[in-house]
């Protein structure tokens, strides 16, 4: 239908246009034919005339000639009839000649001149013939013709040129659209007998040749593999469901094993005097591989960090999860105190982590870090290995944590499948070249088969990374990177979170968490709220974000004792020195601005630096007006699209920095720079005087986005690409050696 339409619209236009352009033209060769045959018509009249106008002409009797005249305009066309004499003053002419058309005026009718005359009843043809007695000029005869008939015939023509365009339209489009139709499904139907293998191959088996067969056959397991290949490929067909990554896994899979390894667990077990409480830590990374691994099973390897996680485990350290209703397991790797200091406070975390976000705080490397890092890599690769029931697993490697992991397990399992996900930025090539061990983090790295990152922007900078710092090939057409006879595809996944947020996170209505929230903090019903949720993390944009809730305050009075900032942050990475001074910073810059502007009861900033699960985050999100991300430098930040998941009832106004991987997705939040104190001020008062109206539309397309491109999706499409190389891969393995090349 809509193939259809696409020939119909443009034709009624054409044909519209034509119709436009051939109606005047028609009206004009129609008058002019009409004038012509009024000018034979006159001529006729005229010589008709001539003899008993002589006489009477002799005669000299005004009276005859009137009443001659008279008669011969009982003609419904010809209108009025005059005669001048030759001294052109004496005119003589039926009562119906035009008033005002004297003898001198009827000069300018003679032929080649104008022959139409506007009078107050219309168009009148004019025509002048000379009246001569023996080859001498004794008058003009003025013959008036009404052209109100031709008026009206050209109304009528015209009006059937615009039918006569229209059924042609009409007809044209019905046979287009037959004519489509017909093609389309026949090609329809040739494609799907081509994809069967029928119409290629059935000629060869009714001809019976055999030598023919074999081909059939890898023709016909050829478009199978293409077929399988194309389905899931059709991105805009999908739902992202845990079912849909279910079914990649049986189908493109074949149900292969898959292996998730992270620094961070995504279920910790701590000891709470004397029972063991399960926490969910906040990390993006958790938040978004957690549902991942409940719609796959398989096992998720993770550094052991709480406190009671070795009282729960196995003999071989794993353990069954969620608790309650497991559906996966992790695989828990142990540390000791030195390891996880080196490894990860010290190498991933002062320096890697500040090196690739530009965040000011300056990177420390150290060669015993180093050392540890190298260390705990290894020993994830162990359990790698440990874990791998087959020679070719599926193995997701996750973050900045574990960069010499990939070619570590591609030492000891050569055919796995290896995707490793970056979670922060990549930084410029310059900024990169400041670690010492660049080329050993990018020689591990590009053990992987695949490696993500959020953005194209990030790819971009790791390409040129490797472009610079190692004797690699870089093919910038297909983003590959052939490196000690390896290729890594170089790609971007924009991870994500589940959405829509499962059932117990948005229970409860927004209404109850709204009042709950504002009762818990005495708040009058009515308050405004904003909420930011971080890790406490000086990434996150924490200080910046505060000191525009001082200058809204300064700027905009009407808003003390009026509205209220929550902060949610999560404690983080305590040990290290950075960190604690930035905790102190928060603490002291909250105080100050809560001390400027408190009223009685009232403070403009609650903070709230304690852990907090998934059900306490969203109930903050749901009860808010308005949610901030300010991050200085951010990967993706999924806090923002928590927000808009979590908010079914289409408020709630979401300030974003434009320094986060998510403000490219989202553009329908309120993007600020969050070193603009200033424009966040603004984007603040904005965002609290927004009508509903506008929120909604804003909230609906971001919910629209954050739902299509779900975490179902990014793993989805990770696994897709995994799937194709590992086809790709077998298809190679069974090609002759002297054939492969090219
Ligand atoms: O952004 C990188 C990341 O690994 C995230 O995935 C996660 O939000 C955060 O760091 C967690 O940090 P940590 O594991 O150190 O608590």
């Amino acid at each position: 239908m809509r193939l259809s339409l696409r020939f119909i619209i443009p034709l009624a236009i054409v044909l519209a246009a034509i119709a436009y352009a051939v109606v005047p033209l028609v009206d004009k060769l129609t008058l002019k034919w009409f004038v012509r045959d009024l000018d034979i018509r006159s001529t006729l009249v005229a010589n008709t005339v001539q003899e008993p106008l002589l006489e009477l002409v002799r005669a000299g009797s005004k009276n005859k000639m009137v009443a001659f005249f008279s008669r011969i305009t009982q003609d419904e066309r010809l209108f009025a009839i005059g005669y001048c004499d030759s001294s052109q003053n004496q005119l003589v002419a039926t009562k119906t000649f035009p008033q005002g058309l004297s003898c001198r005026d009827i000069e300018r009718f003679r032929d080649p001149g104008p022959q139409v005359l506007d009078s107050a009843r219309g168009p009148l043809h004019v025509s002048v013939q000379d009246v001569e007695r023996e080859g001498t000029r004794i008058g003009r005869l003025v013959l008036v013709h009404d052209m109100s008939f031709i008026q009206r015939r050209s109304e009528e023509t015209k009006q059937y040129v615009f039918y006569f365009f229209v059924g042609l339209a009409a007809v044209v489009s019905l046979i287009t659209v037959v004519i489509a139709q017909l093609s389309w499904r026949g090609w329809m139907q040739g494609f799907h007998a081509l994809l069967r293998g029928e119409g290629l191959l059935r000629p060869a088996e009714k001809i019976n040749v055999p030598e023919l067969r074999p081909l059939a056959r890898d023709l016909r397991s050829l478009i199978r593999d293409v077929k399988s290949e194309y389905r899931p490929r059709d991105e805009a067909q999908l739902t992202w469901t845990p079912e849909t990554l279910r079914s990649i896994l049986r189908q493109d899979l074949r149900g292969d094993d898959i292996l998730v390894v992270s620094n961070r667990e995504p279920y910790i077990h701590v000891r709470r005097g004397e029972s063991i409480e399960v926490q969910r830590p906040a990390s993006g990374l958790v938040t978004a591989l957690e549902p991942i691994m409940r719609a796959c099973s398989g096992t998720w390897i993770a550094h052991g960090s709480g406190s009671a996680d070795a009282e729960v485990v196995d003999k071989n350290g794993r353990v069954a999860v969620p608790p309650g209703n497991p559906a996966y397991a992790i695989r828990r790797v142990w540390l000791t105190k030195e390891e996880e200091a080196g490894y990860y406070y010290g190498f991933a975390n002062e320096g890697l982590w500040p090196l690739c976000h530009i965040a000011h705080v300056r990177p420390i490397f150290r060669t015993g870090d180093w050392n540890q890092y190298i260390e705990v890599n290894r020993r994830f690769a162990q359990a790698v290995f440990e874990e791998a029931k087959t020679d070719d697993p599926i193995v997701l490697v996750q973050d900045y944590h574990l960069a010499l992991l990939p070619k570590m397990i591609r030492e000891k399992l050569p055919d796995a499948t290896i995707v490793t996900f970056w979670h922060i930025p990549w930084p410029n090539p310059e900024a990169f070249a400041i670690c010492p061990w660049r080329a050993e983090l990018l020689d591990g790295l590009l053990g992987s088969s695949i490696l993500g990152f959020h953005t194209q922007f990030h790819c971009n900078n790791f390409v040129d990374t490797v472009d610079r710092v190692l004797e690699a090939r870089v093919d910038r057409e297909t983003f590959t990177i052939s490196y000690g006879r390896k290729l890594t595809a170089v790609k971007r996944y924009p991870i994500s979170i589940e959405s829509p947020p499962s059932e117990s996170l948005i229970r409860k209505t927004v209404a109850d968490c709204r009042a709950d929230i504002r009762l818990r903090h005495n708040l009058h019903p009515d308050h405004a709220l904003g909420v930011g949720v971080d890790r406490m993390d000086y990434t996150k944009g924490i200080l910046e974000r505060f000191l525009a809730i001082e200058r809204l305050l300064e700027l905009q009075s009407r808003w003390i004792g009026k509205f209220s900032f929550v902060q949610i942050g999560a404690p983080t990475r305590s040990s290290i020195e950075q960190y604690q001074e930035f905790d102190a910073h928060v603490r002291a810059l909250a105080t100050r601005i809560n001390n400027r502007f408190a009223r009685g009861d009232y403070v403009p900033i609650i903070l709230k630096i304690e852990h907090h699960e998934p059900e306490q985050v969203y109930e903050y999100y749901r009860a808010a007006d308005v949610c901030i991300v300010s991050s200085l430098h951010d990967g993706m930040n999924l806090v923002a699209k928590e927000f808009v998941a979590a908010r079914d009832d289409e408020q709630g106004v979401l300030i974003l920095s434009q320094f986060t991987g998510a403000s490219r997705e989202l553009p329908e939040a309120l993007i600020v720079n969050p070193y603009d104190i200033d424009q966040c001020a603004a984007a603040l008062h904005v965002a609290l005087t927004m009508p509903q109206n506008e929120q909604r539309d804003r909230m609906r397309t971001m919910r629209g986005l954050v739902q299509e491109f779900n975490v179902y999706r990014w793993a989805g499409r990770m696994l897709l690409d995994a799937a194709s190389m590992r086809k790709r891969g077998r298809l190679l393995e069974k090609t002759p050696a002297q054939t492969r090349q090219g």
